[in-house]
């Protein structure tokens, strides 16, 4: 039988197929390029997840009706949190950065969700013990070296049964002298080992656990 027109046949055309078909029909695709020309220019570390589309998924699939997440940038995450979760759920965001947390205020007003998503500005340590639960949805993707202070705070504000999507546990590969690495590795530990999580890896780099 002949194969159906530019149907992918090599590992390479399959990873271009969906990289082009993620591109082609990612609603805040512009949000994502101005995160990247953004980076370019501040030299800063707003890398925009390349999985957004599947955080909008699991939001949609989970039911998350409040939805936490470290490391906003410039809002390209929270915004498919929020689409994925719906008109009633809340994204509230973290970032420090007050240009980044500004910029993302304007992608949020632009898209007409500002009472669907909170940037709330300052580091996860210092905002986070004030944050009261349950949340549905965790979503990490913050400094490396801030990560085990943030996965205690997860484990208080995560509801029992609740998702923690984590990003940023495997920078070595791109930076092996970042600081934090060995937090990191903790992190990672931790979320396997611990009978307080079920956890399982991607090989995007993801991880997604689930509170015990
Ligand atoms: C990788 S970028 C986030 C990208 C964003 N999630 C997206 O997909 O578009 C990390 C951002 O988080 C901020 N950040 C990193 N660690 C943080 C922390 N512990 N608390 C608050 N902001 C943090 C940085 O300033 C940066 O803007
Ligand atoms: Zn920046």
């Amino acid at each position: 039988m002949p194969l159906p027109p530019n149907e992918p046949t090599t590992p390479q055309a399959v990873r271009d197929w969906v990289e082009k078909q993620t591109r082609d029909s990612d609603r805040f695709r512009h949000v994502f390029e101005a995160s990247v020309e953004h980076r370019n220019q501040h030299g800063c570390d707003v890398y925009p997840s390349p999985d957004a589309p599947l955080l909008g998924v699991l939001a949609a699939s989970t039911r998350a009706q409040r939805i936490l997440e470290v490391g906003c940038g410039l809002g390209y995450s929270a915004l498919w949190l929020a689409c994925g979760a719906g008109d009633d759920a809340l994204v509230e965001t973290v970032e420090h950065d007050s240009d980044h947390a500004q910029m993302a205020r304007q992608h949020i007003a632009a898209e007409k969700m500002t009472g669907r998503v909170r940037v709330l500005e300052g580091w996860g340590r210092t905002i986070l013990p004030s944050l009261q639960g349950p949340y549905d949805l965790v979503f990490f993707d913050g400094d490396p070296a801030e990560s085990l202070a943030d996965l205690e705070q997860f484990e208080r504000v995560l509801r029992p049964g609740g998702l923690l999507v984590s990003a940023n546990l495997f920078l070595g590969q791109y930076i092996p002298d970042l600081p934090g690495l060995d937090q990191t590795a903790k992190y990672r530990e931790l979320i396997m080992r611990s009978e307080r999580w079920l956890t399982a890896y991607f090989n995007n780099g993801y991880a997604l656990s689930v509170r015990r």
